[in-house]
């Protein structure tokens, strides 16, 4: 018998994360295949054929999907199609395609959050400036976000004084994501926990870089090793579950309230909590992966 084959999507040949999976698969006996999505390709006649460069996508026993990649709206829209026509054809995937798109959307993020009951920073999402302004009044500090934002970019601070920002954001976009700052208890850091399956691989404070209150690790946060309570174990996999990933980073803010969950990463990196606490999430996801086939 032929060992399964696992396509690993992912743009960046160098990627810690996907060379993670990739040898956590080669633990398991499997044999993996790179997918970069800028090679898509689509044959529509009788039948439909999707291939990769010169890979047959429907010939893969599982997909997973690391990070699907784009350099526009019209090739995200492409290469997000062919994972829902994959799907529809029986291939399984993780993330599954509507899992990544709700955790990608930070307003359908927000949304699953509240119908889960699961704690979340009040947040306002609104076309007008009106209303706009006054939930800024009413949070007196707070962050407007893209839609569509990752890595921590193009996030702003906003306070009643300094509307103007608002103003250029919502006519830029046609609409703002609007959500109450949380003040961290000292220096501003978030929790990153990685989540497989119904399992949580471990979690990490990430610390920002002096001057900041963005703590993404690609805006200069460091991974720094954080214990874990079950409050973080019962709302990160709460979380996880509520967007559909099978696996994800989720985001936690400490408050005096307790912990709230930012978002839900359905594409997260593996690489923080690996240099902090020496955990391997690509060896959990290859064999979620591998226990989803069996
Ligand atoms: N409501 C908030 N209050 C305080 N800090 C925040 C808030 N939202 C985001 N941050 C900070 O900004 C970072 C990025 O925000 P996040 O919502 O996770 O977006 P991204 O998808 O860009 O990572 C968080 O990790 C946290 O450090
Ligand atoms: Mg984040």
């Amino acid at each position: 018998m032929n060992p399964m084959r696992f396509g690993i999507v992912v743009t960046d040949p160098h990627d810690w994360t996907a060379g993670a999976i990739k040898t956590g698969f080669e633990k398991l006996g499997a044999k993996t295949v790179y997918l970069n999505f800028s090679q898509l390709g689509a044959g529509v006649d009788h039948d439909i054929l999707l291939r990769c460069k010169n890979i047959d996508l429907a010939r893969l026993d599982r997909l997973v999907v690391r990070d699907l990649g784009r350099s526009g709206s019209h090739d995200v829209a492409f290469r997000f199609e062919v994972l829902c026509t994959l799907q529809q054809q029986g291939l399984e995937m993780i993330n599954p395609p509507a899992a990544i798109l709700r955790a990608a959307n930070k307003f359908a993020t927000t949304i699953a959050l509240c119908n889960a009951g699961i704690p979340h920073p009040r947040t306002t999402v609104t076309t007008s400036l009106d209303e706009a302004r006054d939930a800024l009044k009413k949070y007196r500090k707070a962050v407007s976000k893209p839609l569509f934002g990752y890595k921590g970019r193009d996030l702003h601070l906003l306070t009643p004084d300094n509307h103007q920002d608002m103003e250029y954001i919502l006519n830029k976009q046609g609409m703002i994501y609007l959500q109450e700052f949380l003040e961290s208890p000292a220096t501003p850091r978030d929790i990153r926990v990685f989540v497989v399956g119904n399992e949580v691989a471990g979690a990490i404070y990430r610390v920002a870089p002096p001057g900041s209150w963005i703590s993404n690790l690609s805006q200069g946060g460091a991974p720094l090793p954080c214990p874990l309570t079950e409050e973080m174990r019962d709302l990160a996999i709460r979380a996880n579950r509520a967007v559909g990933t099978v696996y994800s980073g989720v985001d936690l803010m400490e408050t005096s309230d307790g912990l709230k969950v930012l978002e839900v990463n359905g594409t997260p990196s593996g690489r923080g909590i690996f240099q902090a606490m020496g955990i391997d999430a690509g060896e959990m996801i290859a064999s979620q992966a591998m226990d989803r086939i069996r």
